[in-house]
């Protein structure tokens, strides 16, 4: 399989941007009969083989779901356990991340986030800042409807009238006005739901659910979740005739 896969996968066209909800921490500790965090940990090893697979592969930009806007409201010691898993990724990765030309950009109301978290957050984007090989998004304390508000909120303050208001231009007021539309949002542990993540720009995503729960997930599950994607026929609300002959022009 190993020597197969990338001419197999180069073959078809890779999707430029995977989303990720990273799901079945908890499970996955249960299962082995160890506490939440524990799964969170172990889920930090997938974080890192994904994002080396993703580089390697030549994926161009990658968003993970890594803190809800709703996560705030579980237990205190998970919370704190997770903002520290966040807080030593940054830390210890920072550099790796340079040398791979990845660059960090987060989304969400990141102004939420202890103060400790939101500067190592702040200083490993700006050391990252003129990467230029992937983009890895980190959506922290990100929800989808708090995202679509939030937009909202900032189209009435600068006085955009209704008439002037389009698709093109809302989006611009998104936190992922910078990055290109999600092409596939992969969800591990088997759940299938949106789970409020990106609600406006998983409009025409692909979604590939895998029973695989988190902290399991290796490159092995990334490619057959690349190779899923290119036996798709993405039609954008055209019909199949019409995508092949825009394939030829
Ligand atoms: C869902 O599993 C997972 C999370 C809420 C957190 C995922 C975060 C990480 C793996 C660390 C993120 C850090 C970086 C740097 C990206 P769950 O706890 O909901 O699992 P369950 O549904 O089985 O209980």
């Amino acid at each position: 399989m190993k020597g197969k896969v990338k001419p197999l996968l180069t073959q078809g066209k890779l999707p430029r941007h995977i989303i990720v909800i990273m799901d079945g921490n908890g499970r996955w500790a249960k299962r082995k009969g160890l506490d939440r965090i524990s799964g969170h940990k172990e889920g930090m090893k997938s974080v890192k083989s994904l994002i080396k697979a993703s580089r390697q592969l030549g994926i161009k930009a990658v968003t993970l779901y890594a803190f809800s806007a709703q996560n705030w409201k579980r237990p205190q010691i998970e919370v704190e356990a997770l903002m520290q898993l966040l807080k030593e990724y940054l830390v210890k990765e920072g550099n790796r991340l340079v040398e791979r030309e990845i660059k960090l950009n987060a989304i969400g109301r990141l102004w939420e986030l202890p103060s400790d978290v939101y500067e190592v957050l702040s200083k490993t984007i700006e050391k990252t800042k003129s990467c230029k090989e992937m983009t890895l998004t980190l959506a922290l304390s990100y929800g989808g409807r708090e995202e679509l508000i939030d937009a909202v909120k900032r189209i009435i303050s600068q006085g955009i009238s209704p008439e002037d208001l389009n698709e093109g231009n809302f989006s611009q007021f998104l936190y992922t006005s910078d990055l290109p539309e999600p092409d596939l949002l992969i969800r591990t542990s088997g759940e299938i739901r949106l789970s409020n993540f990106l609600l406006w720009q998983l409009a025409y995503t692909e979604i590939y659910v895998t029973k695989t729960l988190w902290p399991d997930f290796r490159k092995r599950h990334l490619i057959r979740a690349l190779l899923n994607y290119q036996n798709r026929e993405r039609r954008f609300g055209l019909t199949s005739d019409q995508i092949i002959r825009r394939e030829i022009s």
